[in-house]
């Protein structure tokens, strides 16, 4: 099967902000989000069994969702998509807030505090039924795609190809 068919599904990026139940600040790069209803608002979340994001939500319930924006969230995505909290402080030098104890961006398209419901387990991840305990409206434009954030990653590929046969 061709899973890069899946990546057609449009969808956003977000910053899923936690804390440890001692209050250590954690968090995570996530592109599955969906919303179930508006009113009143709940959300689904998957998260992977391996991702030390989901193995505290799951202690905690709770979580701050920042939905990031098109005006460069690349450094963003890099330092809370490819490391661990496990092994880095991802919120040093990232300004941000604190709403309930929850870290939050300071810039971004709009955030929301989510409280999970009900958990689901599947082969690798984790889904979580979650309610929206607050809704807060950003402080930037346009939501960055899940798409858009692809092609960036595919013309960096061609860069780097093309830079090499130079
Ligand atoms: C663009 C992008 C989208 C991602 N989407 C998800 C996602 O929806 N769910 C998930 O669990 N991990 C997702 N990840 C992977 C996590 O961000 C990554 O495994 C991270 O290192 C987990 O950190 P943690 O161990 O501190 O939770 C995504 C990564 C990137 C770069």
């Amino acid at each position: 099967m061709d899973t890069q068919t899946l990546f057609k599904i449009s969808h956003g990026l977000y910053i899923i902000g936690a804390a440890e139940p001692n209050g250590r600040l954690i968090g995570s790069c996530i592109d599955s989000v969906m919303v179930v209803e508006a009113n009143p608002p709940q959300i689904i979340v998957s998260l992977g069994k391996i991702s030390y994001t989901a193995e505290q939500i799951l202690k905690t319930k709770y979580f701050f969702l920042s939905v990031l924006g098109k005006e460069n969230p690349y450094p963003l995505i890099e330092r809370f998509g490819f490391h661990s909290s496990r092994k880095i402080d991802k919120w040093k030098d990232i300004p941000h807030t604190l709403i309930n104890g929850l870290p939050a961006l300071t810039n971004a398209v709009a955030g929301m505090e989510g409280h999970v419901l009900e958990t689901k387990e599947t082969k690798t991840h984790t889904v979580f039924l979650c309610s929206v305990e607050k809704l807060f409206p950003g402080t930037m434009g346009e939501p960055i795609t899940y798409g858009e954030y692809q092609n960036y990653i595919q013309s960096k590929i061609k860069q780097r190809k093309e830079n090499t046969h130079d």
